[in-house]
């Protein structure tokens, strides 16, 4: 697995310096809401097959097929690069009210999991875990290449490690985005891709 991750701070160091546009290669684009973070994306030599911009919410938690209705007052933009062909994605996170620790038996707390909406499903990528950049806004921010590990097992096999993403592109409403909690177990906030 091939890591890359940009911290916050770094980030906006990048915003400060790039000029607008400047570092736009076709792949990543901004669209306002997150300021000049994704400028940092855009210097990476990658274009994307596909973006996603996910909301997540407490509502949309399951455990199971039982809604638990997560941890209230939480909320999250998970913004999504891909590129199926190189099994590649770039990811820009950002979380709202979280409370409580991250809380997961996976490597991390913040996932993509393959499952329809109102289902749990395996984790098939685990996202670093969002860092505060103010006292209510955590954000993740970076790239991963396959193949992927989530840390959980199954039937002895990491379950990220078969995974493609290209496997979202072609059933976007089979997966979903969340972040767990020690206070909200099952998922403080979850979106489905569509
Ligand atoms: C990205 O796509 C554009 C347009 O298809 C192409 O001109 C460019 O070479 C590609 N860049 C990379 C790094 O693949
Ligand atoms: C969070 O930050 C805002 C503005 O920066 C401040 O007004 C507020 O009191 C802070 N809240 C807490 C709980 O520290
Ligand atoms: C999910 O529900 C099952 C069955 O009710 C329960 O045993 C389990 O503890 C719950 N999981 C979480 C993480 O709350």
């Amino acid at each position: 697995m091939k890591v890359s991750v940009i911290t916050a701070a770094a980030l906006y160091t990048i915003a400060a310096v790039a000029a607008p546009s400047a570092h736009n290669l076709g792949g990543w684009r901004g669209n306002g809401r997150d300021r000049d973070c994704k400028k940092g994306l855009d210097t990476l030599p990658f274009n994307f097959t596909s973006k996603y911009s996910v909301r997540a919410t407490p509502d949309q938690v399951v455990n199971g097929t039982t809604f638990t209705g997560g941890l209230p007052g939480t909320s999250g933009v998970y913004d999504l690069g891909l590129n199926s062909q190189s099994n590649f994605l770039c990811w820009y996170i950002e979380i709202k009210g979280f409370r409580g620790e991250y809380s997961s038996p996976a490597l991390t707390a913040t996932h993509i999991h393959q499952s329809p909406r109102g289902q749990s499903g395996p984790p098939r990528i685990a996202f670093p875990n969002p860092i505060p950049i103010d006292n209510n806004t955590r954000v993740s921010v970076g790239c991963q290449q396959g193949p992927f590990r989530t840390g959980i097992l199954a039937n002895g096999v990491d379950t990220g490690l078969a995974f493609n993403v290209g496997q979202i592109e072609a059933n976007p409403a089979g997966f979903d985005v969340d972040v767990h909690s020690s206070l909200a177990l099952p998922g403080a906030i979850r979106g489905q891709i569509a």
